[in-house]
C-alpha cells in the first residue's frame, strides 16, 4: 500500500474536527489525492451502525464489537482501497478511540480488544496518528457551550479522564506512531502545532516534535 493512514484521535470537546477538513484541505492543495472517513461510521452500513452507537444504551462489550463491525466495513470497502490506489486516508477516529472509550472508559478488557484488533486489522495501522490531548474539564466546558450532547458526550469528568488516560498509554507503547498535541489552548494555537506536523508528513519525513 503505498498511501499513508492518519487518523485523529481525542476526547469528546477537544477540538479534533474542527482541525480535520483542514487538514484534508490542505493535503488536497499540495495535490495530494484523499479521501476523508470517521469512525463509527464512513461507510453506508457503519453510518447506521454510529446512530445504534451514540444513541442506544448497550454493554460495553457490545459497543466494542459494533465499533469493530463498522471498522470492518470501513476497513475492507474504503480505507485498504484507497491506499492500495495511493490515496492517502484521514480518518476521524479509529482503534485507538475503542481502547480509550470501551477499554480505559467502560472497563472492557484490553485484552479482548487486542484480539479484535487482531482479528480485524492485523495487516493494517495507521501511518500516523494525532491526540489531541486537552484536560477533560476544558472540554467538558467546550461542549457544554456548543451543542446537544449525545450518549458519549454525557459521560461524567471521571470517565473522560480514565479515555484521556487511554489515549496517552496507548501513544506511550508506540510513541513514533503518535504525535500528541495540547488542545487546551486557543484554535489557532493548535492549528500552529498540528502545520509543520503536515508539512513533515506530506514531505514524507518522520513526526514533527510538537508542544
Ligand atoms: P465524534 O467522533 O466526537 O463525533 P462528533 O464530533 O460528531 O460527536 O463522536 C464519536 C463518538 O463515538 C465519541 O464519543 C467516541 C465514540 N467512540 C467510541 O466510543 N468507540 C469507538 O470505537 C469510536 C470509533 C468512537
Amino acid at each position: 500500500m503505498t498511501g499513508k493512514f492518519v487518523t485523529f484521535e481525542g476526547i469528546d470537546g477537544a477540538g479534533k474536527s474542527s482541525h480535520i477538513s483542514w487538514f484534508v484541505e490542505s493535503l488536497a492543495a499540495k495535490g495530494i489525492s484523499v479521501v476523508s472517513s470517521r469512525e463509527p461510521g464512513g461507510t453506508l452500513l457503519g453510518e447506521k451502525l454510529r446512530e445504534i452507537i451514540l444513541n442506544d444504551e448497550m454493554e460495553p462489550a457490545t459497543e466494542a464489537l459494533l465499533a469493530f463491525a463498522a471498522r470492518q466495513e470501513n476497513i475492507a470497502t474504503k480505507i485498504k482501497p484507497a491506499l492500495r490506489d495511493g490515496q492517502w486516508v484521514v480518518c476521524d477516529r479509529f482503534t485507538d478511540s475503542t481502547f480509550a472509550y470501551q477499554g480505559y472508559g467502560r472497563g472492557f478488557s484490553i485484552e479482548k480488544l487486542e484480539m479484535l484488533e487482531n482479528w480485524v486489522h492485523a495487516d493494517l495501522q495507521p501511518t500516523f496518528t494525532i491526540i489531541f490531548d486537552c484536560d477533560p474539564a476544558v472540554a467538558a466546558q467546550r461542549l457544554a457551550d456548543s451543542r446537544v450532547a449525545d450518549k458519549f458526550e454525557r459521560q461524567s469528568l471521571e470517565f473522560f479522564v480514565r479515555v484521556r488516560d487511554g489515549y496517552l498509554a496507548r501513544a506511550s507503547r508506540q510513541p513514533e506512531r503518535y504525535a500528541i498535541i495540547n488542545s487546551n489552548q486557543p484554535i489557532n494555537v493548535v492549528r500552529a502545532a498540528l502545520a509543520p506536523l503536515l508539512v513533515q508528513l506530506a514531505s514524507g519525513e518522520g513526526k514533527a516534535d510538537v508542544a
